[in-house]
């Protein structure tokens, strides 16, 4: 029988066909089987062909080795990657077209090359030729930054350069421009973007330099070459924002020297991202005191605690179904709330249209805004503002009940920090150490309680 050169692999499960269908039949995903050229018998009938050598096993004690970090300068983007880079770690960056990779990644090579030690920073462009590079670095007052600067997208150059050189800092821009000659594939397939990151991860951990890969999100929201870059990598890290709004805010999603959901926050400016020091402030900078339908809630993002605006718009409906919009928070979530505020609280919410944003442009993940969410529906119902010297945070349960969250002293000491004098929290979490000097806590333990807020 003739040797198999290629196999067709589905990129989501693995199973092998041996030849092209629009669809896998094993895990039903379409457009996701790709051909892959293998050596001899083919993946299904895999070989090795050395003779393996022993392992040496080890106990699970043993002193750690110490991580060394280098911190960049810019604290934001130090916190998100858990207190400054690691040698010979990956991170890959991911987000929108136009949201502010490259600016972000430009400003941090920058600052690292300018440190007093002098680290040698490579900043590689496959998408944009130098002088675009240059136009930006002096749109951002850097172009005095000793950064070395390349425009090439041939991964066996790059590797070959790099490994000559004491580099500290790598920054590929982007991952989907890089290609090996060996890989049939165009630049941007899940071979290509497979390979090519393989490669370039190995050289960082031989060489110890930490390596920067900016990658292109796709439609459904996902780094694109199917998560297979998320799983080679140490870090991921998503910039986020909306295009109308300055700020962005970088979210470590995956972090193995560092904690997940911690997130940095970066204002848009003129002159490139400047680090925002108290998001809550920038949030809260346009708010309007005593307006129905807003209040302000006490979240944690990360480690630290934020706080934004949710605002509801409850109006009565003209279609037969009423219409439900959220920007910034899960509607299934508020689906949840309206229910349980209609449930328990005997509410008439079928025949109203609801809004639901969360201002600035944040996203929230957090149950701990359902109190909120419940507080800023019943003020636009009711027409009648919340004081607004008043945060409030809680998760509220199917039967009613208003739940613990988690930090609570750090969310009042935010609220009480940014002058806040009051605050609508679950029965179950004030802290007895706690001593809210000057804060009032209303302690809540039913969502029917709710209500005598708005008599
Ligand atoms: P860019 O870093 O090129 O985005 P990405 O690499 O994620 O595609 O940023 C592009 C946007 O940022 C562009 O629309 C212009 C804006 N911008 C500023 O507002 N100020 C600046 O100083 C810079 C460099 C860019
Ligand atoms: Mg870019």
């Amino acid at each position: 029988m003739a040797k198999k050169s290629s196999e067709v692999i589905c990129q989501e499960c693995g199973t092998a066909y041996s030849k092209w269908q629009g669809k896998c039949d094993s895990c039903g995903n379409w457009n996701c089987l790709n051909e892959e050229k293998v050596n001899g018998e083919g993946f299904s009938n895999f070989k090795p062909k050395k003779k393996g050598s022993m392992l040496e096993f080890v106990p699970l004690s043993g002193a750690p080795e110490k991580l060394e970090r280098m911190v960049t300068g810019i604290k934001e983007l130090d916190r998100v990657c858990g207190g400054g880079l690691v040698a010979g770690s990956a991170i890959l960056v991911g987000g929108d077209p136009g949201i502010g990779k490259s600016t972000l990644l430009l400003q941090a090579c920058a600052s690292i090359a300018n440190l007093p030690q002098k680290p040698e920073c490579y900043y590689i462009s496959g998408e944009e030729a130098i002088d675009q590079v240059r136009i930006r670095a002096k749109r951002l007052d850097l172009d005095q930054s000793p950064v070395n600067l390349a425009s090439a997208t041939d991964v066996s150059d790059i590797v070959a350069t790099l490994d000559k050189s004491h580099a500290a800092v790598v920054i590929i821009d982007s991952i989907q421009t890089m290609y090996l000659e060996e890989v049939e594939s165009t630049p941007g397939s899940v071979s290509q973007v497979r390979a090519t990151a393989y490669e370039l991860i190995k050289l960082a951990k031989k060489k110890g330099f930490t390596l920067f890969l900016v990658g292109h999100v796709t439609k459904q929201g996902s780094i694109a070459g199917p998560r297979v870059l998320e799983h080679m990598v140490d870090t991921v890290l998503y910039f986020e924002g909306e295009r109308g709004h300055h700020f962005r805010i970088l979210r470590a999603v995956k972090n193995r020297y560092g904690a997940t959901d911690e997130i940095g926050v970066f204002e848009m400016q003129d002159k490139g991202l400047t680090e925002v020091e108290n998001p809550s402030a920038l949030f809260l900078a346009e708010r309007q005191g005593n307006v129905s339908g807003s209040c302000v809630f006490a979240g944690i993002e990360g480690s630290r605690p934020v706080l934004v605006e949710i605002q509801a718009l409850v109006s009565p409906t003209g279609y037969s179904s009423p219409k439900r919009a959220v920007v910034g928070w899960d509607s299934n979530r508020l689906a949840m709330v309206l229910a349980v505020l209609e449930a328990r609280c005997g509410m008439n919410l079928s025949s109203q249209d609801i809004y639901l944003n969360i201002a600035g442009g944040l996203k929230i993940s957090e149950p701990a805004a359902d109190l909120a969410v419940a507080m800023a529906v019943i003020s636009s119902l009711t027409n009648k503002p919340l004081p607004a010297d008043t945060v409030i945070f809680g998760e509220i349960g199917l039967s009613g009940e208003i739940r613990a969250v988690s930090q609570p002293n750090s969310r009042l000491k935010e609220a009480h920090k940014l002058g806040f004098s009051s605050a609508i929290i679950p029965a179950s979490a004030k802290d007895k150490k706690f001593n809210p000097s000057g804060i009032k806590v209303n302690e809540i333990g039913n969502v029917q309680r709710l209500i005598n807020w708005f008599q």
